[in-house]
């Protein structure tokens, strides 16, 4: 029997990495070697395959982690809301090292995760730090492949459901601008079906896939969306951005993960053009579900874990 290709994951106990290590446990021929920061998510998936708990940005970590892999899927990012010399340190920094590690170790296929905002040049640092670690990504001479999904959603998220907390907690949703702020929605699963399709395919290598719903779903839609599954209509509450902008700095301040963060209010302030899906489509075979269909299981998953 062939030995199965080993894919090492980087931040693999994360939202999108525990499902794509999932997704790996269960496709022939394929096992994972997920490294991330130690804890119980890591821990977890232990049960399934290899770990590595370490920064990645410790010498010799991604070397370990690397060593007897086929293929990195390298998913590890500063948070959206970290200051900017975080994301110089951890965005740009580890797709650096991710590329010099994968060098050393000869591994030559590398996916990297950016994100539709690094689609266009915009004051914030989460999509201009994407762009920068992708130019070091694409200058490698690795085979590599660069994926940029809209927001994702399904199980683990906190997006969608930090709305949903929103709208059971308070009589009216308050939502910063005018309510048309394009996403392009996409389930998790779906951009773990077309990573495993790269892994497998040749045409992939050397090519940025854009991914994301066909059609934009506007902010207001979205909030409306929420609250007709969970059984919350309320009213929207529209705010002028630069106040929202002020609001979320201090939310960063005052919580790991704030539901308001100033650089979500500054990617409000440019309209991302949609994802160019035909790409993915022709090589990957790429297919996601209308957002109100994946939007229903990820209620229904809320619905069941609500206490009774
Ligand atoms: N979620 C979305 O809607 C979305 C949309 C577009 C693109 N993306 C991209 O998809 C990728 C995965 O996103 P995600 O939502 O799954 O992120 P996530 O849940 O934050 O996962 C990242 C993981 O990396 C870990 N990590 C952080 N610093 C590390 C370090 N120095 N060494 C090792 N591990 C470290 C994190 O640990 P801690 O949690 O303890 O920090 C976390 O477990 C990212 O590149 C992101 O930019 C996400």
């Amino acid at each position: 029997m062939a030995t199965p290709k080993k894919v090492l994951v980087t931040g693999g106990a994360g939202f999108v990495g525990t499902l794509l290590c999932q997704a790996i446990v269960a496709a022939p021929g394929l096992v994972f070697r997920a490294l991330d920061l130690p804890g119980s998510r890591l821990d977890a998936l232990a049960r399934d395959g290899e770990t590595v708990a370490g920064d990645l940005l410790l010498p010799g970590v991604l070397e370990s982690g690397l060593a007897g892999c086929s293929a990195a899927v390298h998913l590890v990012v500063a948070h959206e809301h970290a200051p900017l010399e975080l994301h110089e340190k951890l965005t740009i920094g580890g797709a650096r090292r991710v590329v010099e590690a994968a060098k050393s170790v000869g591994v030559r296929r590398l996916l990297f995760m950016s994100s539709i905002k690094a689609a266009r040049d915009y004051e914030g640092f989460y999509g201009a730090c994407k762009r920068r670690a992708e130019a070091i990504v694409r200058e490698s001479g690795l085979d590599w492949t660069i994926f940029r999904p809209g927001l994702l959603y399904g199980p683990g998220e906190t997006r969608l459901s930090a709305i949903a907390r929103t709208l059971r907690a308070w009589p009216v949703f308050p939502l910063p601008g005018d309510g048309s702020y394009p996403i392009y929605p996409l389930r998790t699963v779906d951009l773990v079906a077309a990573l495993l399709r790269a892994l497998e395919s040749s045409e992939a290598i050397g090519r940025i896939y854009e991914l994301g719903s066909d059609r934009p779903w506007r902010l207001d839609e979205i909030v409306r969306l929420v609250g007709e599954h969970i059984g919350q209509r309320r009213p929207i509450l529209k705010l002028p951005l630069s106040p929202c902008r002020a609001l979320g700095a201090l939310a960063e301040k005052l919580t790991r993960h704030p539901v308001l963060f100033a650089e979500q209010i500054k990617a409000m302030q440019v309209r991302f053009p949609p994802p160019d899906t035909e790409p993915a489509k022709r090589d990957l075979g790429f297919t996601t579900v209308p957002f109100p269909q994946g939007l229903a299981e990820l209620a229904a998953g809320w619905a069941a874990r609500r206490p009774r």
